[in-house]
């Protein structure tokens, strides 16, 4: 153990030992990280962040289990300037130092992997270091997708659908490979909000219409169906009258407790547990999807407590039989006496307190979804600007302030502290 102990110093040191850059031994060709950020204009504001944590906080030397760090995706310059636009914003403007730390961790990645070695098309889950429970109540660590479209453009995609793309890959350092990225990773978000940001209102009412919300919310490792409205609403009363019992078996047969299944999971003719006892089974037709007879119409979406795909029909656990159509684009009901109704199911159960349904992101639909990444831009100003939790202390947002221009003051006592650290 002991020697273990101090191998994890060692690499800490070898790795992280950055912040008085320049002073650095030569070690080989490669440089240190410190040097090597120090180096790349884009990444001023990035770097000062880092070493700004560092001092306060030591997020590194939380995870010595975790100590694969190979590769840090380090946002540009541009990517802090887009902050006030996305779910971020509450936390760097509070200047929350937990919470960007959590931010922080979620770019550290484990595993060596390089942007050259990823196979077009296909999407891997790479752990990082982000473990904090609010964001990460999975095992080894919450995953970002990282994915290689046409064109040989590569994303990475974080909760609530943001995407980032790669602007400069494999910036080697002794410790791994830097990876430039263009927006912040957000970390993932609890049920409630991921439900409200892509408009799954009427499987979140019926959560809660029975009381369910909170045993899904904090069930770790999971992954979740969730049928998108318009599947709700295909059932009318065939739904809108079931029992409170009824209802929440159907729910529960919704539910993998236990295992995070991304989409690359999914194998052809899998049948896979539920929480309600029962089975479901995974086909693949083409470049569909589906489980049951529904159709997943968006896959891998990242939430706190593991993952969830958003299928096109409600699952039924008396019919676990039900086969697609792969020839039709939606598929039909499979509850008995299903007849549309024109208003959407149980989103009256929803609590409208500070967090109303929103209807802000695009919800992708149809074929394909095995690629993954379909999913909502980091961009303009129309995100939600305030889920990230927030909560105590302060002093790290103001890292970027050279760069971004806001709480100058703020930064100069940050940066004071660290430089009072380090000598
Ligand atoms: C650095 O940023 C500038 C402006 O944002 C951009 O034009 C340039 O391509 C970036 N350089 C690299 C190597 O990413
Ligand atoms: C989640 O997975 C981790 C690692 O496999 C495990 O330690 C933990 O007990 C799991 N939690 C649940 C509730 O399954
Ligand atoms: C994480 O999962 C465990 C086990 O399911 C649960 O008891 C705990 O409340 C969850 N934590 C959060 C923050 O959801
Ligand atoms: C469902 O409930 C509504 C109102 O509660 C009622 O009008 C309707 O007849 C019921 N439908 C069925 C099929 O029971
Ligand atoms: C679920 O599938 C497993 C493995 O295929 C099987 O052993 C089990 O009997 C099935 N359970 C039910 C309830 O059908
Ligand atoms: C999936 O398995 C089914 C039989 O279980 C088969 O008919 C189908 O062709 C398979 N799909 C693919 C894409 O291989
Ligand atoms: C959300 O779902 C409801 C019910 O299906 C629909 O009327 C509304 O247009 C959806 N909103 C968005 C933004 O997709
Ligand atoms: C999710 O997080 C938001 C913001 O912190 C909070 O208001 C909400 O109650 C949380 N939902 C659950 C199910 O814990």
């Amino acid at each position: 153990m002991r020697s273990q102990s101090w191998r994890h110093l060692a690499v800490y040191a070898a790795a992280l030992a950055f912040a008085v850059a320049g002073t650095n031994a030569q070690t080989g060709s490669l440089t240190d990280l410190g040097t090597l950020l120090s180096g790349q204009k884009n990444l001023t504001t990035f770097y000062g962040l880092i070493q700004v944590l560092r001092y306060v906080s030591s997020p590194f030397s939380r995870h010595p289990e975790l100590i694969e760090l190979r590769q840090i995706l380090a946002p540009n310059n541009d990517a802090f300037k887009k902050i006030p636009y996305t779910e971020l914003n509450k936390a760097f403007s509070d200047n929350d130092q937990d919470v960007i730390t959590n931010v922080l961790e979620y770019h550290l990645l484990q595993g060596s992997r390089t942007a050259a070695e990823l196979i077009p098309g296909d999407s891997v889950f790479i752990p990082t270091l982000l473990t904090n429970k609010a964001y990460s109540n999975v095992s080894g660590g919450q995953r970002v997708q990282n994915v290689k479209q046409s064109g040989d453009v590569v994303v990475f995609v974080s909760g609530l659908g943001n995407r980032c793309t790669l602007t400069q890959a494999d910036l080697k350092f002794t410790g791994g490979v830097v990876q430039v990225i263009d927006s912040l990773l957000i970390p993932p978000s609890n049920l409630t909000e991921t439900f409200d940001s892509f408009n799954l209102t009427a499987f979140e009412g019926a959560l809660y219409q029975t009381k369910k919300l909170e045993s899904f919310a904090t069930a770790a490792n999971s992954t979740i169906f969730v049928p998108n409205n318009d599947g709700f609403q295909l059932l009318g009363p065939a739904i809108a009258n079931m029992t409170v019992e009824a209802l929440g078996s159907v729910l529960d047969y919704h539910l993998l407790p236990g295992q995070v299944l991304y989409s690359t999971d999914l194998k052809n003719g899998t049948k896979l547990p539920t929480q309600n006892g029962g089975n479901i089974t995974v086909l693949h037709s083409g470049n569909n999807l589906y489980v049951n007879s529904a159709a997943i119409v968006q896959a891998d979406i990242l939430c706190a407590n593991g993952v969830i795909h958003v299928i096109d029909n409600v699952l039924n656990p008396l019919g676990p039989g039900a086969q697609p159509n792969p020839a039709i684009a939606e598929q039909g009901a499979v509850f008995a006496s299903a007849s549309e109704y024109s208003t959407l199911p149980f989103t009256t159960a929803i609590p409208c307190t500070t967090s109303c349904p929103v209807t802000s992101s695009s919800v992708a639909s149809g074929s394909g979804v095995t690629g993954g990444a379909g999913t909502k831009a980091t961009s303009a100003a129309g995100s939600k600007s305030s889920s990230v939790k927030t909560s105590s202390s302060k002093a790290v947002a103001a890292a970027m302030a050279r760069e971004t221009g806001f709480h100058a003051a703020g930064l100069m006592v940050a940066l004071g502290g660290a430089v009072m650290m380090i000598g």
